[in-house]
């Protein structure tokens, strides 16, 4: 078995689930947020830095690795652990959603997907069984199966070919998959914004009975409550002794909201990519640090956080270096909103541990704006 879920308690005031995700390397303690390390490096940040924040996995991409520098290269290297110096969990996802948000000329087949690469424009494709065998190479603790995201909104019978093909190819990800001792392969459930195809979804995919399963295709321009509908429709039929997976968010309420609902783990750019356009996530809310009303401020970005940024810099100061584009700047701020969320998350499991989430979710949103997040 190569991640074993531990579930600890459920929260008797929300129902959301302490855990611990055990892996190959190390134990994850859940719910928790994994920052995105597209290209094997989370932007401008070191594992050394990722590790004083408290990060406990991070997130990587197949579809960019495989584009560049290539899998057999990072294998050669002997894996992305120790290719990129991180020693702890690594998660990759499979290519299955950034092949299409971000290459050109993609033709989805029942074999696979061929596309475009954006960086060069050559021509390449994936399929279950290559998405696959790249992450078997690539050598992350968890690997997830290959998928289609539909786009929102899309017509019913098109979201219904497209999440039978993914259940599919989910059966095909797991007969390819070639390290089922030291790699987790997950299943995602799709169906769009269909309820019936949602649950057909869940079950097609639990019949085939993976060591844990994500919810693909939300947060894709859709209104929460209408994501929030669509998880609580699926989650139920997941086993609760295995991890469930939240792809793609990451918004400070959506984590509260989401672990709620029973999910163990959430990934997202929002914190990094927010923070190099000088924007702090703060326990008063999101703050703009690029402000003018900032240039003279010599407080910390939030005076309630402990993270390097905070410790050390002013508010001043940091914006002084994005007005000058120094990188140092978004260095901090990455670290800062890393931190805001990484600790938010430790909040979460301490609330469940006490039976209060559902009162520090509110106390939460009170203070930090249920629109302005
Ligand atoms: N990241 C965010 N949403 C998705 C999804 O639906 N599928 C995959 N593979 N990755 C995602
Ligand atoms: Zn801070």
């Amino acid at each position: 078995m190569a991640v074993k879920y531990e579930l600890i308690k459920t929260c008797a005031q929300t129902g959301a689930r302490l855990g611990r995700l055990h892996t190959p390397h190390g134990v994850i303690d859940t719910p928790t947020f994994m920052p995105v390390g597209t290209q094997a490096s989370v932007k401008g940040i070191s594992p050394e830095e990722l590790k004083a924040i408290g990060a406990e996995i991070i997130l990587s991409n197949t579809y960019h690795l495989f584009l560049r520098p290539g899998h057999e290269l990072v294998k050669a290297a002997g894996g992305l652990h120790k290719f990129m110096n991180w020693d702890r969990p690594i998660l990759t996802d499979s290519g299955g959603f950034q092949v299409f948000s971000l290459s050109e000329m993609r033709k989805i087949t029942e074999q696979g997907v061929e596309f475009r690469s954006h960086i060069n424009g050559d021509k390449l494709s994936l399929t279950p069984e290559s998405a696959t065998q790249v992450q078997n190479a690539l050598g992350a603790d968890i690997i997830m199966a290959f998928d289609e995201c539909p786009p929102y909104p899309a017509e019913y019978e098109y979201v219904k070919q497209s999440t039978e093909r993914t259940s599919r190819w989910a059966e095909r990800c797991l007969k390819a998959h070639g390290r089922p001792s030291d790699q987790a392969l997950f299943g995602i459930v799709q169906g769009g914004m269909h309820k019936d195809l949602r649950k057909q979804s869940a079950l097609d995919l639990t019949s085939l009975d993976f060591p844990g399963y994500a919810m693909g295709g939300l947060s894709v321009g859709e209104p929460k409550p209408l994501m929030y509908e669509m998880l609580e429709e699926t989650i139920h039929l997941l086993p609760s002794n295995k991890p469930r997976y939240l792809m793609g968010v990451g918004s400070p309420d959506a984590l509260l909201d989401g672990s709620i609902r029973g999910v163990d783990m959430f990934d997202c750019v929002l914190p990094t990519r927010i923070a190099r356009n000088g924007t702090l996530m703060t326990s008063q809310g999101r703050m703009v640090v690029r402000n003018a009303k900032y240039s003279s401020d010599f407080g910390p970005l939030d005076p309630e956080c402990n993270c390097y940024a905070c410790q050390n810099y002013s508010r001043a100061y940091i914006r002084h270096l994005i007005k000058a584009d120094e990188m140092f700047g978004l260095r901090l701020t990455t670290i800062h909103n890393l931190h805001f969320l990484v600790n938010l998350m430790a909040q979460v499991r301490e609330a469940i541990r006490e039976d209060r989430l559902g009162t520090f979710r509110d106390q939460f949103f009170e203070k930090y704006g249920m629109a302005n997040n």
